[in-house]
């Protein structure tokens, strides 16, 4: 079945009193009646055991649930972009419509297969770059760098040698990992490599990183460490000069918030850059993600974090179409689907965490009634404690909230009514659930944005899956590519 934009957008409109609530706000909005009740009197009756499997939207559910609940599960799995990832840059490059690479290449181990041993180390490269490199890291930087090796190739081939790139520009690039392994794998194809990062001590870091690499290479001369640069990037901002001589591929590997969106218009309006892979990741941060309810994110007078709203949406049918995200929708699209039905299959008590965070706000509320989503201390292995050692802990920096607890704890009635709270915890996990449930819709509909700003601008973008996304949930790279300079 094929659905068309105007069904995704529907779909999350009749969704929105669901993506929009906050979890914390569960007691105090009475979340749980805003569900149909043929959804309420299903979700009361599954065990834990069941909530794995509502998240899984490839598996078929051995449950019976309301037809509106499975069809809704069902055209979300539809309507979102596949998440299994690809098994090599030959399907990468079948979905990009580029020839197959000159060189024979390897099909891709699975993450699990990558491991080296218990240690978690990737075999596919070299022992120097998986050093302080985290294996989640290594399975990221392996098959990017890979990718746009293969894409400076076979961009030259399709093109017949009119398009190329001979720089790969890291932008948001952290501390150097992915850099630092192109500037390797790129040397013989002749990449230069450079970075760009708003953080000093990432880069410094970087450098430092290069430098342990660079003794541990001592015998290879064949190497330069990549050009770092600290730069606070802004919409607008111009990355490489468009009189460049040199072609460049942009790459941002989890580039958060409106520096994917910065990196994509710099691909479509600077001939210069050719290409562009883009693992966008921070989604409520498009925009400058001030939008919080209850809360600004931002301090006012922070000029440099002041952005425009060109993060979302980039593109003209979407603003036609006045799409809008909330923050807690674009929130929600960064959770983790597969890692979390892991965790509820492993131990479904700890979830109990998110009913005694909403009912701390149901008691902070109750007695300072403006005090809402305030910043508290997350407090580790809380599934272990009851519900008043928990707030004791995460109101522990909060002097000024915890009147609103000893006051609770004092108060016979008070204890009464959360515990009345505390036992309707699976109930909290089954509205959470229910959320994450549609998070894959939600990052589809801000790539599919990106994808349609490309192509109103005369570029073809294609999103492949590349990473597992059990491992980095952000799995989705945007790939890009120009056939005529
Ligand atoms: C999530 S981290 C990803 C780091 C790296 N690419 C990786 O995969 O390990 C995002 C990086 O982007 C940088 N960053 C965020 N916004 C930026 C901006 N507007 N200009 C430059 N760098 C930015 C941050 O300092 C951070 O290092």
């Amino acid at each position: 079945m094929h659905f068309s934009l105007d069904d995704k957008l529907s779909l999350l409109r009749e969704f929105a009193w669901l993506t929009d609530a906050y979890m914390i706000d569960f007691f105090v909005d009475n979340h749980w009646h805003k569900l149909p009740p043929c959804w309420q009197s299903s979700l009361d009756s599954i065990a834990p055991s069941d909530w794995p499997s509502l998240l899984d939207l490839d598996s078929a559910v051995h449950r019976l649930l309301p037809l509106s609940l499975l069809c809704a599960r069902q055209c979300v799995r539809q309507m979102s972009f596949d998440r299994r990832p690809v098994k090599g840059v030959d399907e990468v490059g079948a979905l990009c419509n580029l020839p197959p690479s000159s060189a024979p290449t390897e099909p891709w181990l699975s993450y699990a297969e990558e491991l080296l041993n218990k240690s978690g180390h990737n075999r596919a490269l070299p022992h120097e770059l998986r050093v302080n490199t985290k294996p989640k890291k290594q399975h990221e930087i392996r098959r990017v760098a890979e990718v746009v090796v293969w894409l400076s190739d076979g961009l030259e081939k399709a093109t017949n040698g009119e398009v190329s790139f001979q720089r790969a520009i890291d932008v948001g690039a952290g501390l150097g990992h992915l850099s630092r392994l192109l500037s390797i794998h790129g040397h013989d194809a002749g990449l230069q490599v450079q970075t760009i990062d708003a953080d000093a001590a990432f880069v410094r870091r970087a450098q430092q990183l290069d430098a342990k690499l660079a003794r541990m290479r001592q015998s290879s001369s064949e190497w330069s460490a990549p050009q770092r640069h600290t730069k606070w990037i802004r919409q607008g901002d111009t990355l490489i000069d468009v009189d460049d001589q040199l072609r460049s591929c942009l790459i941002g590997l989890h580039a958060c918030g409106d520096l994917s969106s910065a990196l994509l218009r710099e691909f479509s309006t600077n001939e210069s850059v050719v290409a562009v892979v883009s693992v966008g990741c921070c989604y409520h941060k498009l925009n400058g993600g001030r939008d919080k309810e209850h809360m600004q994110v931002w301090s006012e007078s922070d000029d440099s974090l002041k952005e425009d709203s060109s993060g979302f949406p980039m593109s003209d049918a979407f603003r036609r179409l006045d799409v809008r995200l909330s923050f807690a929708a674009r929130e929600l699209a960064c959770h983790a689907i597969e890692q979390y039905a892991d965790r509820m299959h492993s131990d479904p008590l700890a979830l109990k965490v998110h009913c005694y965070r909403a009912a701390l706000e149901w008691l902070i509320t109750r007695r300072f009634p403006d005090k809402r989503h305030e910043g508290l201390r997350s407090v580790k292995r809380a599934a272990d404690m009851d519900f008043w050692q928990y707030a004791k802990l995460a109101l522990d920096k909060r002097p000024d909230l915890q009147p609103a607890l000893e006051a609770a704890e004092s108060d016979p009635d008070c204890v009464a009514a959360v515990n009345g709270l505390l036992v309707h915890w699976p109930r909290v996990v089954s509205f959470y659930c229910l959320r994450t449930m549609l998070a894959p819709l939600i990052e589809s509909v801000i790539l599919t944005d990106r994808v349609i700003c490309l192509s109103e601008l005369g570029h073809s973008a294609t999103l492949v899956p590349l990473f597992d996304a059990r491992v980095s949930p952000r799995n989705l790279a945007l790939i890009a590519y120009k056939t005529n300079s």
